[in-house]
């Protein structure tokens, strides 16, 4: 099966119709997307990405209308949060209704539903008519695809297209927000940050990344580059020592460095932006990756607004 970059929006609705898969651009990452009604197309994203059968997929939708039939009950907090912050870069978490397939939820009685920012995707959605489940279009713990190329990479000839919106403005996965008798969570950090949420409704609590039971899709192992990566207090010292052994090392700074003794130095801001540095992040990782570096090194970054977001990945990408 050859995989075509297109951008036509028609032909790519005809094939998610018709049962098939493909990929498609949102402001966060690309998805792997399949239609809600064909079990067959859900079944397939997880073979295609290796994802266990116990982690739910999110369902994208390109207006509220789509919201009400898929869930029983939507918190007044949610209805909040939806109207500040979709389309955009948050799924939350309700109870599922029966038009949602056991295989989307993973068996569990919720459904993670959000509304992508991005023009190309909701053209989409709103095509085809129905709406779409799509996790990140990479393998099962390997980098999320920020671009077509990405994909490409991970699924050529795997899918019969992939619509190219090109890169990805946010850069991270969507901010998870669930429920427990209307007490908002975050389950995932992600491209919206905490603050930003408590602005609308509030101290708002984190769920451990260890509460399996809740978000399965929460792995320590996840957004991981093959080559290894090392999460230092110090990068010049690091440096120093690795060096010592002759390594190639590769760096992934915040802001402006300069490491002589690293054969590539990555800036993620060159003006200390986080926005920006989310943006670049898997990116940055993808490109590394093809270097044939002996190791990646890089640090936190300070740990506040999507910086938090940004440490939950890379405190994930280290597990190898
Ligand atoms: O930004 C995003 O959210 C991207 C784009 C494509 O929309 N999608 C994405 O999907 O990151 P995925 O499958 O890679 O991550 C979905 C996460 C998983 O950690 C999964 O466990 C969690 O969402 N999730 C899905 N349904 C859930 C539910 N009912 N309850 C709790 N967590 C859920
Ligand atoms: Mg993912």
């Amino acid at each position: 099966m050859k995989t075509q970059l297109t951008n036509d929006v028609e032909y790519c609705a005809k094939l998610l119709q018709n049962g098939q898969n493909i990929a498609i651009p949102t402001e966060t990452v690309y998805g792997l997307a399949g239609i809600i009604t064909n079990v067959k197309a859900l079944k397939r994203i997880f073979s295609l990405k290796q994802r266990p059968q116990n982690n739910p997929l999110i369902v994208h939708i390109y207006e509220l209308n789509q919201l009400d039939p898929l869930t029983t009950h939507v918190p007044k907090k949610a209805k909040q949060l939806a109207e500040v912050f979709w389309p955009g870069p948050l799924s939350m978490v309700f109870p599922k209704s029966n038009l949602v397939n056991q295989v989307i939820s993973a068996g569990l009685e919720t459904v993670a539903v959000r509304m992508p920012n991005h023009s190309l995707t909701l053209a989409l959605l709103k095509a085809v008519g129905t709406p779409i489940a799509a996790p990140s279009a990479n393998p099962f713990t390997r980098i999320s695809p920020t671009q077509a190329q990405h994909v490409l990479t991970y699924f050529n000839q795997k899918i019969p297209a992939i619509l190219d919106g090109g890169s990805c403005q946010v850069g991270l996965e969507s901010t998870i927000v669930g429920f427990d008798q209307e007490q908002p969570i975050i389950y995932r950090k992600g491209g919206i940050s905490q603050e930003s949420i408590e602005e609308i409704i509030g101290p708002v609590q984190v769920a451990k990344s260890d509460s399996a039971i809740k978000s399965p899709g929460m792995h320590l192992k996840h957004y991981s580059p093959t080559t290894r990566l090392i999460l230092t207090e110090d990068i010049a010292a690091e440096i120093e020592q690795q060096s010592f052994h002759h390594q190639k090392i590769g760096v992934i700074s915040f802001s402006n460095c300069n490491y002589e003794k690293a054969e590539v130095v990555k800036v993620l801001s060159k003006t200390a932006n986080l926005t920006e540095a989310a943006q670049q992040l898997y990116q940055t990782l993808h490109e590394l990756d093809q270097l044939q570096l002996d190791l990646i090194i890089t640090k936190f970054l300070p740990n506040h607004g999507l910086g938090a977001s940004i440490n939950d990945r890379l405190q994930r990408a280290k597990f190898q």
